[in-house]
C-alpha cells in the first residue's frame, strides 16, 4: 500500500471569480492534486460545474486533475471530461452503470476510482478491486461543501484499508472526501487513508503551503 499522504483541493468552494489566484498559489505549493466535483442535481440535490469549467482550467496547472463525477449516468459523460485535461475519473458505486464507466475510463488510458456514500457498506467495493487505482470515502453525504465531518465512516475507512493492502493485491489508493481539517485528516489517515480531499478548510488557510505541509505530516 502507497504510504505517502496525497492532498487534493476541492474547488467547489472557491470563489469563481479569482480562481485565477487559487490556482497560482496551487501551481507555488506542494498540492498533489486538483479535485473537481461534478453534480448533475439528480444524483445529488446540487449542480456544479461541467467540462468547460476543466478544459479552461487545464493549460494553466500541472497538477493532477482528479475529477469526481457525482452524476447518476456518469457513462454518458466520460468522454467530455477525458476531453477536458482529466487524469483521474472517479465515479459512485450507486451510480447507473458503475463497472462498464470505469472500463471505459480505462480504456482511455486514465485513472479510475470508485466512490462511496455514507450508506453503502464497505464490502461493496470488492467487485471494483481488480480495475480501480483509487477507493474513495465519502465522509459526508455528497452534493455540498462545508458539510460536517461524519466520524462513523472511520470505520468503513479501516475496513476498506484492510480489504485493499493484502501482500498481492496492486496498489490502490483509500482517498476521503468530506469536512477534513487537520483534526479529522489525522483520524482518517490513522484509519487507513492516504489521500485526503479538503475544500472549504484549505481554502481558507492564510498559509496555503504551510497547511499542506502539515496535512502531509499528521
Ligand atoms: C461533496 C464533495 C467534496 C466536498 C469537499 O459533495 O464531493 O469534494 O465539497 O469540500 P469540504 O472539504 O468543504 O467538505
Ligand atoms: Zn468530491
Amino acid at each position: 500500500m502507497a504510504n505517502k499522504i496525497h492532498i487534493g483541493l476541492s474547488l467547489l468552494s472557491s470563489d469563481f471569480f479569482n480562481i485565477k489566484d487559487t490556482i497560482q498559489k496551487v501551481n507555488k505549493s506542494p498540492l498533489d492534486f486538483i479535485h473537481l466535483d461534478i453534480m448533475d442535481g439528480v444524483f445529488v440535490p446540487n449542480i456544479s460545474f461541467g467540462s468547460h469549467f476543466i478544459k479552461c482550467l487545464r493549460p494553466h496547472t500541472n497538477k493532477v486533475f482528479d475529477v469526481h463525477l457525482m452524476l447518476q449516468n456518469p457513462y454518458n459523460y466520460i468522454r467530455d471530461f477525458a476531453n477536458a485535461g482529466a487524469d483521474i475519473i472517479t465515479i459512485h458505486h450507486e451510480a447507473k452503470n458503475a463497472i462498464r464507466s470505469l472500463k471505459l475510463i480505462k480504456s482511455l488510458g486514465l485513472k479510475c476510482g470508485i466512490a462511496i456514500n455514507p450508506e453503502t457498506s464497505a464490502s461493496r467495493i470488492k467487485k471494483y478491486l481488480d480495475i480501480v487505482d483509487t477507493v474513495m470515502v465519502m465522509t459526508v453525504h455528497p452534493g455540498f461543501g462545508g458539510q460536517k465531518f461524519i466520524s462513523s465512516q472511520l470505520d468503513t475507512i479501516a475496513q476498506i484499508s484492510k480489504l485493499i493492502s493484502s501482500p498481492n493485491s496492486k496498489t490502490i489508493r483509500l482517498q476521503v472526501d468530506g469536512g477534513i481539517n487537520f483534526d479529522t485528516a489525522k483520524l482518517a489517515i490513522q484509519s487507513g487513508a492516504n489521500s485526503i480531499v479538503s475544500g472549504s478548510f484549505l481554502l481558507t488557510q492564510s498559509n496555503f503551503a504551510t497547511a499542506i505541509n502539515k496535512l502531509k505530516k499528521l
